[in-house]
């Protein structure tokens, strides 16, 4: 199969290269020239493990090309995929969908012979509907699909995912459709039951009920670590105990300083607008919202109050910024909520993060550092926002000697409560006695 993929973001160029490595002819195309000559060279526009190698590999093998231009990639396409961003639009919460009419228009003015268009972008419920009135509009004799095919994968763990995916999710009524993204999958050999065929809408809307969902089952143990701490309880355990239900799953039940990241808020947030607007609120997930977004900004308080009050002059050394490990991604990362309300408390703050450039810019008045024991030197308290494995893994005597006070905040519960205490640290976590 011929595959076009337009926009190379995160689920544009994972989709793309796994679709290369699965044996299809893959254009990935983005605006960005520098993006582009970039990956031409081999240079990836964002950190994921082994997609450098995957990049590299199709590219010489002959099956993945980027492009500026769309043009003959998507004439020759038997599939296009539209991975733009959508980003929440400024004001109101509801996705920006301008990058995608501009891609479906584009498509429209290039394509020949019968071609499938794919939404691989995360598009509220009836964007399909609009992409085909466009391409109609412009194209009134084309012949073509609209499809929504939803991607799942997650940040850091995105080549596995994409690959050895729970469930592939397709809408389309449309016969011929169904056969070319059947063709795509083949590789994955999937049975029917993994394909899971709906109409457009269903699909648009699975994608943002199975995110909200997530966001919400965080949501839901992170409240539960609160009402541990109130009560001398242990959230890990409680986890541990309700996970083993299958009805429940264990999975997405590590309390934490609330959900960040590139989809979960922007996605909760839009798809509260849309119910909204639609005269079907869902109460559940607006208050998911609140409560995350509550939950960010308390956690320099939980630092506050290791500090018995006091941070005023104090040094903080972070570790960790990112919205989780193995990315580079700053989008909505707990760390912007907490840094600057450990700033406006009068605290120093100095940090290190292995993948955090971004960060850099992002957040102000951040002393960053070269390595973790640099950026617990000389501190008054230590706040672990991001678990990386490397974390977990420290010297932490050799922390305790660094530290100017040894006082422990553990954001992620990356270590364990009497360890801690045997080694002399006044340890906070979430949710733990
Ligand atoms: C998520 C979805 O998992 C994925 O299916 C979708 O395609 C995109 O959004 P991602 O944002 O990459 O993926 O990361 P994920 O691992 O889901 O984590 C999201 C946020 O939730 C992070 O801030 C993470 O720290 C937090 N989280 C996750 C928890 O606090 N506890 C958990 O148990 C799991």
């Amino acid at each position: 199969m011929r595959v076009a993929m337009i926009g190379t973001g995160y689920v544009g160029l994972v989709s793309g290269a796994c679709f290369a490595d699965f044996g299809h002819t893959v254009c990935c195309i983005d605006k960005d020239q520098t993006k582009i000559d970039g990956l031409k060279v081999g240079k990836m526009p964002i950190y994921e493990p082994g997609l450098e190698q995957l990049v590299a590999q199709n590219v010489r093998e002959g099956r993945l090309s980027f492009a500026v231009e769309a043009n003959e990639a998507v004439r020759n396409a038997d599939a296009v995929f539209i991975a733009v961003g959508t980003p929440s639009r400024r004001g109101d919460g509801h996705a920006d969908l301008s990058y995608v009419y501009a891609a479906a228009a584009e498509i429209a003015d290039l394509m020949e012979g019968f071609t499938v268009v794919v939404t691989k972008s995360t598009v509220p419920v009836g964007t399909g509907d609009e992409i085909e009135r466009i391409i109609r509009e412009r194209r009134p004799d084309a012949q073509f699909a609209v499809v929504s095919n939803p991607e799942f994968l997650r940040e850091g763990a995105a080549i596995n995912d994409f690959k050895r995916p729970d469930r592939v999710v397709v809408g389309t009524n449309d016969d011929k459709a169904r056969q070319v993204m059947t063709e795509l999958y083949r590789p994955l050999n999937l049975n029917e039951t993994l394909i899971l065929f709906t109409s457009r809408r269903t699909s648009e809307l699975i994608k943002y009920a199975a995110n909200a969902f997530l966001a919400m089952k965080i949501t839901f143990i992170n409240e539960i670590a609160d009402l541990c701490e109130a009560i001398d309880a242990d959230v890990q355990q409680v986890a541990k105990g309700i996970g083993l239900d299958n009805r429940i799953g264990s999975k997405f039940l590590h309390a934490g300083p609330g959900y960040g990241g590139s989809c979960f808020p922007k996605d909760t947030l839009a798809l509260v607008r849309t119910a909204a607007d639609a005269g079907a609120p869902l109460q559940l997930i607006e208050t998911t919202v609140k409560v995350n977004d509550t939950r960010k900004k308390a956690m320099a308080g939980k630092v506050a109050d290791a500090m018995a009050g006091e941070l005023k002059g104090k040094i903080i050394g972070v570790l960790g910024v990112t919205f989780k490990p193995n990315t580079d991604d700053m989008r909505d990362a707990p760390s912007l909520d907490i840094i600057p309300a450990l700033q406006a408390m009068g605290a120093t703050v100095q940090a290190f993060d292995p993948e955090g450039h971004e960060a850099r810019q992002m957040l102000k008045d951040v002393d960053f550092k070269p390595g973790p024991y640099e950026a617990v030197e000389g501190a008054d308290c230590v706040v672990i926002i991001t678990e990386w494995d490397q974390f977990r893994a420290l010297d932490l005597d050799r922390v305790k000697l660094l530290m100017n006070r040894p006082v422990i905040v553990d954001l992620r519960n990356i270590y364990r409560p009497d360890d801690m205490k045997i080694r002399g640290f006044q340890y906070t976590s979430v949710g733990r006695p």
